[in-house]
């Protein structure tokens, strides 16, 4: 395929000089001449294992050249991908300025190729791929709307576009992009995401076709993890030390659980946490680390995220102005009459402090058959629970005007209306959660 990379830094470098690798006609682009000159030398404008004899090999063959000119690039081009920067502005906020203008100008040059439908490329037209990082909506609501308006027609019909967000790192970025983790093509149309993966054809590595937005959700997801995992091990291991524990040893064992630990466990959006172990053991482990003056910033705010997270199925409640709420589930997670610290009791004790008139039912919870430290729970937690404790689905679901589903009981399931009925709050992510997005009165905390 003939591609057009826009902006030659580390990302646009690596993916010019690769692609040109696996065979396609690449033409780079960039405002700073000097990297121009340079890639058009054979030389590498950034420093990255193997990409200065990459860069040297492409260009002596004629698969990768340069240029400053756009108009050029996209002439001469049936895909473009965008490679810009998006740095933090001072405040944090995501900087698009860079997209925007290099989108305003292959727009006016692809107007300038001219008539729609003649713009080239697999089905006769051009194609736009978004591979700099960028917040979710950025494609569809600010870039597609300039190309539309310089172009003078519709992405999707008169050209493609896609977001390929880029999961390579710096330092083995040459090596990344021939093994990569996965590849992600976010389309507008098939028709752009078959451009997408043609281009990447030959490349191991699963390949994700979903829409825009996901795409560029994705990225942050990745990088909000890794962040998170070092920020995590550091953490432990600076408490670790404190407390005289050889932290690599425990981290050893700890990356050994391949069930629990690194897996897909806990790893889907839901409800709040609780029960009697977790919130328990990050209150004693964060207390330790500042009695021996170690900052866990992240260990600390764990609790406190779980709580926000409590707080926004209060919200949606509240949002929804009716006062009779149903709640399925109490216990703190399903296949136990376990209540200590579980969310839902939490939940129902703020609902109920707020005065909202409660109907409360789960199975593996009735009042007659709580004993020991789960009965003492319930009567020091929540003494008013065994008034507000139904015996049937239905009971519960004659009371409500909302309905908090924070169980995955299938006699809970089969009976939860449809449509008409009760406002459905869904804490866990329903099995039918997709399908119901579309009805009115459903609300999901965790879509
Ligand atoms: N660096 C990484 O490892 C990495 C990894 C994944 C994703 N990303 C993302 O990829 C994007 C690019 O990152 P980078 O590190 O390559 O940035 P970079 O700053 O190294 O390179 C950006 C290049 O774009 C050029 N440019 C700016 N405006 C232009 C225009 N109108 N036309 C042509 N060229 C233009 C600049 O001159 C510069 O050479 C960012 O969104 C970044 O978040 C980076």
């Amino acid at each position: 395929m003939r591609v057009s990379v826009f902006g030659l830094g580390y990302v646009g470098c690596v993916s010019a000089a690769c692609l040109a690798g696996m065979g396609h006609e690449v033409i780079g682009v960039d405002v700073n001449q000097v990297k121009v000159d340079l890639v058009n030398d054979g030389k590498a404008p950034v420093v990255e294992e193997r990409i200065g004899e990459l860069i040297a090999e492409v260009v002596e063959t004629g698969a990768l050249r340069a240029t400053g000119d756009v108009r050029e690039a996209i002439m001469g081009s049936e895909v473009s991908l965008v490679c810009v920067g998006t740095p933090s502005e001072p405040n944090g906020s995501l900087c698009t300025t860079y997209l925007e203008r290099v989108t305003e100008q292959i727009g006016a040059a692809l107007a300038d190729r001219g008539g729609l439908g003649g713009l080239g490329g697999l089905g006769g037209r051009h194609t736009v791929v978004f591979r700099s990082t960028m917040l979710p909506g950025t494609a569809l609501n600010l870039l597609v709307p300039i190309l539309e308006k310089y172009v003078g027609g519709t992405a999707g019909v008169d050209f493609g576009v896609a977001v390929n967000p880029e999961f390579l790192r710096e330092g083995t970025s040459v090596r990344d992009f021939f093994d990569p983790p996965k590849t992600v093509v976010g389309e507008l149309d098939p028709a752009s995401g078959d451009v997408m993966t043609a281009l990447y054809d030959g490349l191991p590595g699963e390949v994700f076709r979903v829409p825009v937005a996901t795409a560029e959700a994705i990225k942050y997801a990745d990088n909000a993890f890794h962040g998170l995992k070092i920020g995590f091990a550091n953490e432990l291991g600076a408490v670790c030390q404190a407390l005289g524990v050889d932290s690599h040893q425990v981290m050893d064992v700890f990356l050994a659980d391949r069930k629990l630990n690194i897996s897909p466990a806990y790893l889907r959006p839901g409800f709040a946490f609780g029960g009697s172990c977790l919130p328990k053991d990050l209150r004693s482990l964060v207390h330790a680390a500042q009695r021996a003056d170690v900052s866990v910033p992240i260990l600390a705010h764990v609790l406190p995220s779980n709580s926000a997270h409590l707080e926004r199925a209060v919200e949606l409640v509240e949002r929804t102005g009716k006062r009779r709420v149903g709640m399925f589930g109490l216990s703190f997670k399903p296949g136990t009459d376990d209540l200590r610290e579980s969310p839902l009791v939490e939940l129902a004790e703020r609902l109920f402090g707020k005065g909202y008139d409660l109907r409360i039912h789960d199975a593996n919870v009735s009042l007659s058959r709580l004993l020991g430290a789960n009965r003492e729970y319930v009567e020091t937690r929540l003494p008013h629970l065994a008034q507000l404790l139904a015996e049937s689905v239905e009971e519960v679901l004659e009371h409500a005007e909302v309905c908090l589903v924070g169980t995955r009981d299938p006699a809970v399931l089969s009976a939860l209306p449809h449509g008409d009925g009760p406002t459905i709050v869904d804490l866990i992510h329903l099995p039918d959660a997709e399908a119901r997005r579309a009805e009115p009165g459903y609300v999901g905390l965790a879509w």
